[in-house]
């Protein structure tokens, strides 16, 4: 259940560098944390309202977690106060990645990462996951080297027959 608490937090790095979100916004919150947001209800979002998107990417997220698919950890929904933005804004946190680009790689850490790749959209598919927006090895994913570690990201549209959103909180269009 969304509960509607008034965080502030110091914002320190934003928005995240990297490929610009197509319709949300992430900001860095701190070395460790991000925040995922819509600004407006009505670009692309499968959902009416921008809590109820970031509502279904939190359980979709939390689900392919308790079932080993890599993803960032998926902390919760707060409404977060942010910089130059006259309202409160309903922010998803979860774990901030340090991503790398696919280029800056060397061949065996770029095989590492389509390996990861297919192995990880092959256990979404197989959880019932109508895998969207994820249609090559570079698009929405995060790759740390470090680690090395390949993440989805952004399943807010991806559908699954067996999961839907709460009747009482929004229905799909
Ligand atoms: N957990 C994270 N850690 C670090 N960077 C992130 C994280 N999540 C997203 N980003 C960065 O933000 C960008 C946009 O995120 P995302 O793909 O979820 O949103 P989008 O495509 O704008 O939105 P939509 O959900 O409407 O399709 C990503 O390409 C990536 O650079
Ligand atoms: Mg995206």
């Amino acid at each position: 259940m969304v509960k509607e608490v008034k965080l502030v937090v110091n914002i320190n790095d934003m928005p995240i560098r990297g490929l610009p979100g197509t319709y949300a916004r992430v900001y860095g919150v701190t070395s460790d944390i991000a925040v995922k947001c819509y600004l407006r209800e009505d670009l692309g979002c499968p959902y009416p309202s921008v809590e109820g998107n970031l509502m279904w990417e939190y359980k979709i997220g939390t689900h392919l977690l308790e079932n080993g698919v890599q993803v960032p950890e998926m902390y919760g929904i707060r409404q977060l106060e942010l910089p130059g933005i006259d309202k409160m804004v309903w922010c998803l946190f979860m774990q901030r990645i340090d991503p790398v680009r696919f280029r800056n790689l060397n061949h065996d850490l770029q095989s590492d990462w389509i390996r990861q790749y297919e192995e990880q959209i092959k256990l979404a598919t197989d959880l019932g996951y109508d895998v969207i927006d994820t249609n090559s090895p570079a698009k929405n994913t995060l790759f740390d080297p470090s680690v090395p570690r390949l993440y989805l990201i952004d399943f807010v549209r991806w559908r699954n027959p067996n999961i839907t959103l709460d009747a009482d909180n929004h229905q799909n269009h």
